[in-house]
């Protein structure tokens, strides 16, 4: 069933979504969405050649297969700050989760709740982050947060998270405005549904805003003392998110910063910028362990998850699937994205035996450029000519295992 708010369609799902892979939800998101909503998720800064990147130079690095190793049964189980989670993969902070479903981030909680996963919520939500707490009092979540030019609205943020359990915030310091993004200009998108923190602090809804106009209302000139101010007024550990090179992994760890958040906002900022998984080996090296590294920006693949924690993450963000996911399939649906992801991910940590996360990031990664980055595989739906149906390529048994015996993961 679809709501509407003010005219917006929302979905209501709640339902496992089945996919082979979670790229594809992508293009199946297009039926259940409005074109301005979906290309406000799915598109880039100016020719996207960053966003595209983000995904294709993980073909940079390849996982060695390992032998003789011994082992069965990997578990994904892994602790972050305090916290026991069941995977790696985390929920990166998504603006206005009301496009995609009627219960916006209560309904992405909840599926990432039943998925073990953290969730982290943005200051351009929808729901409050009280309600968004209540559906899953157990869950641990983080805050995103929009520095304001306003510290009083910085002050009613953080006494809200704190009085809500979030456990820590993640200060995004790469979007000071908008990156030039056509899509949004070419829909002439506007948040259709309020954003909770400005509705309660200004009265003013979210609603109606463009993109560049939401930016502009928080703060452009933020500096290594706002990362100490802003642990001091919210008590809360502060991760920078951001962070591209190792100077400023230096510069925000000198800062007070408790963890470092490697992103380039999924390519929706500079365009032309790195692909991150291009700049953590760096970053890693200078953080060397001092403080947690969080990664987002271009992950598809269960072994996009397994490299970037070889490579010196602890957790890995998604972006864009999960809001596909809960388009489709609600909560159930963004639970169903992250165990996608994983079961890829436990594929890799067999075979390369690695029993545990903390193995992955002792695994073996070899760094060859075979020129291949743009390639589709040969059976991508994309490129695939229709099948041929001749005389001889017919099942005719009645062998079922023959006709569904498919790998099952
Ligand atoms: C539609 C959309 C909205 C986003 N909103 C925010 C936000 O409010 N705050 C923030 O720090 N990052 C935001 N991001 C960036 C994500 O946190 C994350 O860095 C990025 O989506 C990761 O790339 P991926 O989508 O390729 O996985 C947004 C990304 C998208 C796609």
């Amino acid at each position: 069933m679809t709501y509407y708010y003010k005219g917006f369609p929302q979905s209501d799902r709640d339902e496992k979504i089945s996919m082979i892979n979670v790229d594809e939800l992508e293009e199946r998101a297009k039926k259940v969405m409005p074109e301005g909503a979906y290309y406000y998720i799915a598109s880039g800064a100016e020719n996207e050649w960053t966003w595209r990147a983000n995904t294709s130079a993980f073909n940079h690095y390849q996982i060695v297969p390992r032998a003789l190793t011994d082992m069965q049964d990997p578990q994904t189980d892994t602790q972050f700050m305090g916290m026991k989670l069941k995977t790696p993969i985390m929920i990166s902070p998504i603006a206005c989760h009301g496009i995609a479903h009627k219960d916006a981030e209560v309904a992405t909680q909840k599926g990432v709740a039943a998925a073990g996963a953290l969730f982290s919520s943005s200051t351009y939500a929808n729901k409050s982050v009280e309600d968004i707490a209540a559906v899953a009092p157990e869950a641990p979540r983080f805050f995103q947060l929009y520095l304001s030019k306003d510290w009083d609205f910085n002050k009613m943020v953080f006494d809200a998270i704190k009085k809500a359990d979030y456990k820590g915030i993640f200060l995004t310091v790469d979007a000071l405005v908008s990156g030039y993004r056509e899509a949004n200009l070419r829909t002439k998108f506007t948040y259709p549904v309020p954003l909770d923190f400005f509705t309660r602090y200004l009265g003013a809804k979210g609603e109606g805003q463009s993109v560049a106009q939401m930016y502009a209302a928080s703060a452009q000139k933020i500096g290594p003392e706002d990362v100490a101010r802003i642990k001091k007024e919210s008590g809360l550990s502060v991760f920078v998110k951001g962070v591209m090179c190792a100077e400023d992994a230096y510069k925000a760890i000198g800062a007070g910063a408790d963890g470092i958040y490697v992103t380039n906002h999924g390519g929706r900022e500079i365009d032309g910028s790195p692909a991150t998984i291009d700049v953590l080996p760096e970053i890693a090296k200078a953080v060397n362990h001092r403080v947690p590294i969080v990664f987002d920006s271009g992950v598809r693949r269960g072994s996009h998850v397994f490299k970037a924690l070889a490579l010196g993450a602890d957790l890995v963000g998604i972006g864009r699937p999960y809001l596909y996911g809960l388009a489709l399939g609600g909560p159930k649906g963004v639970e169903s994205v992250i165990d996608q992801l994983n079961t890829e991910l436990k594929i890799d940590m067999q075979l390369t035996g690695c029993k545990t996360i903390e193995d992955i990031k002792h695994a073996k990664i070899s760094r060859i450029h075979y020129g291949l980055d743009a390639m589709p595989s040969n059976t991508d739906p994309s490129r695939m000519k229709p099948y041929p149906t001749t005389a001889e390529n017919q099942i005719k048994s009645t062998n079922t295992d023959a006709v569904t015996g498919a790998s099952q993961h």
